[in-house]
């Protein structure tokens, strides 16, 4: 709660009290100060006077910057609305939180895993790369059939599970979510491994050193330097050991040799750990309690086409889509993957930055999700700037495959191609370019949460809409 005797309190006591500024000090004395005596001994005369030169705290020339007892006023208001709205809720509905009802949202049928049986299947994938790579590195395998290795693997690891969870139907929306988001990481993770390991064997070339020579020598090592004590160099990284450990690591970057923290905090874990279940049970109940009826009694204002009402039902969306995004953005960005990394002894936590602070849409981006804003910039964003593309051309060929990848997660799935995600994520160009041109710290700041509040429920509502549409209306 807001800091006892706050700022008011402590300018007084810095600042000169009385009149205007610079006066004397001795002049300023307020109406109820003891006379001191003059310097020669004579009476003093009271000095009565209580009123100086100064401006109102909230208008701006006061300089006055201290509201932390408005944001906590803004709090308590947030809690007391909340509390009614939550009262409102069970009234209504009674309570509809059911986690038996969450196994039902994986498996349709208990002898039927396809899900599961797809992420084992992955593995698949990964050890190709490996032993492609292992192949390259000792050259026998060229530099061109590699690429082209690589290439089809990655593919696969995006066609297949997608064809799979078409074709399947005994998987359920949310298990194919499951997935496929594994499948996209380790896309993400092989091509990183595909392109370092690359640039190691490019280095090594550059050197003059033989292909089959084995491990390097240190000023052979890869990554640019010596690797610290303990840790290898190509193409000694090529091991099962090191896949393994990179797959698993919060990370869609390979190195080889990550940071790595000297133990494990086991308070540290305790905590994140218990979080991390907190958190999980909370998102789980609140998407039950409180946003699936908002979205169920959406529906009739999108069949009638009722403008005012659909306005209504997206305001109303809002706030318990926005409280999960915010619980599900700690959750999985500072108590997940701070709990695989602490396991892992892996050093590097700088899994997200203030994008709460935006004032940009661009800031908004390169703080948000820092795993997949690392990736982008590493083995995409700067090789094509690299080759001569224009930075506008590059960034908007990033947002493009970013904006496949959320399509990809969603309409798979859903099996329902409708490209409201993919416009969604095109949009923060002109949103970006908006933003930046027109509007400044505060308000830039605003338009950056607004775009966060209003425009993920409408996404949401879109595709229910046209779920609901698909599945239920066409059969009644
Ligand atoms: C597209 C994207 C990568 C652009 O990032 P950005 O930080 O705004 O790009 P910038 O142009 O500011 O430059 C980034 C880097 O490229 C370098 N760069 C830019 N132009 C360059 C040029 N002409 N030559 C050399 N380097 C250049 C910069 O120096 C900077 O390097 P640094 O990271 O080492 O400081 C970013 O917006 C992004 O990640 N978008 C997608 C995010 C996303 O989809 N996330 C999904 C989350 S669910």
């Amino acid at each position: 709660m807001a800091e006892r005797g706050g700022a008011p309190r402590r300018r007084r006591q810095e600042e000169p009290r009385g009149g205007g500024r610079g006066e004397p000090s001795q002049s300023r004395r307020g109406a109820g100060d003891a006379a001191q005596p003059e310097p020669d001994g004579a009476p003093a005369t009271p000095d009565f006077r209580c009123h100086r030169l100064q401006d109102s705290l909230l208008s701006s020339a006061s300089g006055y910057s201290n509201y932390r007892g408005i944001l906590n006023w803004c709090v308590v208001m947030l809690v007391l609305s909340n509390a009614r709205l939550f009262l409102e809720n069970l009234i209504k509905y009674g309570i509809l939180v059911d986690p038996i009802q969450v196994i039902s949202l994986f498996l349709k049928d208990p002898y039927s895993w396809p899900s599961l049986c797809l992420v084992i299947v992955a593995n698949v994938f990964a050890l190709a790369a490996l032993h492609t790579e292992k192949r390259l590195a000792t050259g026998s395998l060229s530099e061109r059939s590699g690429t082209v290795l690589h290439t089809i693997n990655l593919l696969t690891i995006l066609c297949f599970p997608a064809l799979v969870v078409l074709a399947v139907n005994s998987i359920t929306p949310v298990g194919a979510v499951f997935t496929l988001a594994v499948h996209t990481i380790l896309f993400l993770k092989l091509f990183s491994f595909k392109d370092v390991n690359k640039w190691c064997r490019e280095r090594r070339r550059a050197k003059g050193v033989p292909a089959h020579s084995g491990a390097a020598s240190g000023l052979q090592r890869a990554n640019g330097d010596v690797p610290p004590s303990g840790g290898v160099s190509y193409p000694a990284n090529l091991t099962y050991r090191d896949m393994y450990y990179f797959l698993f690591a919060p990370t869609l970057c390979y190195e080889l040799n990550f940071p790595r923290s000297p133990r494990i905090r086991k308070r540290f874990l305790l905590r994140r750990l218990f979080e991390m279940l907190f958190f999980l049970q909370l998102l789980v109940g609140l998407i039950q309690q409180w946003m699936v009826p908002t979205i169920q009694n959406s529906m009739k204002p999108f069949r009638d086409m009722d403008y005012s009402r659909i306005i209504e039902r997206l305001l109303k969306l809002a706030v318990p889509n926005h409280l999960i995004w915010l619980i599900f953005f700690y959750w999985f960005f500072h108590s997940s993957l701070n709990v695989i990394a602490e396991v892992m002894q892996f050093g590097d936590r700088e899994f997200y930055r203030d994008w709460w602070n935006s004032e940009t849409v661009t800031y908004f981006w390169q703080n948000w999700n820092i795993p997949v804003h690392k990736w982008c910039l590493r083995h995409f964003y700067k090789p094509m700037i690299k080759r001569g593309m224009g930075k506008w051309t590059a960034q908007t060929a990033v947002f493009l495959a970013s904006a496949f990848f959320h399509e990809y997660l969603v309409s798979v799935p859903l099996k329902m191609f409708r490209l409201w995600a993919f416009m969604g994520m095109m949009a923060q160009i002109p949103l970006a370019w908006f933003v930046s041109r027109f509007l400044r710290g505060n308000y830039g700041n605003a338009a950056v949460w607004m775009s966060l509040i209003i425009g993920q429920p409408i996404a949401v509502l879109m595709y229910v809409h046209d779920y609901y549409v698909l599945n239920y209306e066409g059969r009644q």
